[in-house]
């Protein structure tokens, strides 16, 4: 597992352990003034702290219980306020990408979908149990900006009718590296650093190579984080099959086909295989 899977299964963990801990202090309150009622009736058999002590005990569960439904329900829902804000922003960010690329007319929102269908597929196993709702939704939301970094190409690179010379197909790759420099300096003050982190990778590693020969870095496998080795097939199925001022569509079983080809040397190979699996089974993709 990399660190960042590792990561969000502990952030899993740690909402899951603070809910958890919440309620079980609730309960030893209840069970703690239980137990002291017990103590006075077997061992003192006094009934007037009996009384008392029950009495608390129940006085204690009806107030308690609901304090802990009512604060977990401002908790999530001051969360979402701030999840909403982020994602407003976002979007206005990834239109403004967009409306600038003038090839790429609905590549974001369904780059989005292609990695939400691939992340939902891999969380049906043990390994990837760790994809709860929660995460898939986070790297959903951050896939948008992998591009981001293509407001810093110039228009006669990035807009180019026709095929880029190598000079031009490096000023183009240096994207990535723009796209993360953006995201470092515009929301690393986010409140959630998880989607930060997320949006960071995906923008400067979603054009590595499994392989190790894909750029900026030239990382390889397991190095290449999650979601980026996700954002990866989701980039390259939807280019294949969009149409592009230097190509024509082509249909799904076709980019299918040079996807599988790809296998273990540009993309992760089990992803790959999920992926395959997935996008095999829709229509509407
Ligand atoms: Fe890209």
């Amino acid at each position: 597992m990399d660190a960042q899977s590792k990561e969000m299964r502990d952030d899993t963990n740690i909402v899951y352990g603070f809910k958890l801990g919440l309620l079980v202090s609730c309960l030893k309150i209840v069970a703690m003034l239980l137990v002291s009622a017990a103590i006075s009736y077997f061992v003192f058999c006094d009934y007037g702290s009996l009384v008392v002590s029950v009495g608390f005990a129940v006085i204690s569960a009806v107030f308690l219980i609901p304090m802990f439904v009512s604060y977990e329900k401002q908790v999530t829902s001051q969360g979402q306020r701030i999840v909403n804000l982020q994602q407003h922003m976002i979007r206005t960010i990834a239109d403004v990408i967009e409306e600038r690329d003038a090839s790429t007319g609905g590549h974001i929102a369904r780059t989005a979908d292609l990695v939400e269908m691939l992340l939902v597929g891999m969380s049906k196993l043990p390994k990837y149990s760790f994809l709860t709702p929660a995460n898939i939704e986070k790297i959903k939301n951050a896939a948008p900006l992998h591009d981001v970094g293509k407001i810093k190409i110039p228009d006669n690179v990035l807009n180019k009718p026709g095929k880029l010379t190598v000079v031009e197909y490096e000023v183009m790759k240096k994207h990535s590296e723009f796209g993360a420099d953006l995201i470092l300096r515009s929301i690393k003050n986010v409140e959630d650093k998880k989607y930060f982190s997320i949006a960071y990778n995906i923008a400067l590693f979603h054009h590595e190579r499994y392989d190790g020969k894909g750029y900026p870095t030239g990382i390889s496998g397991e190095q290449i984080p999650l979601e980026a080795r996700v954002m990866a097939l989701a980039d390259v199925y939807d280019a294949l099959v969009s149409p592009r001022v230097y190509k024509e569509p082509f249909p799904k079983s076709k980019a299918i086909e040079i996807i599988k080809e790809g296998r273990g040397t540009q993309f992760d190979p089990e992803l790959t295989d999920i992926f395959i699996n997935c996008i095999s089974s829709r229509t509407d993709m």
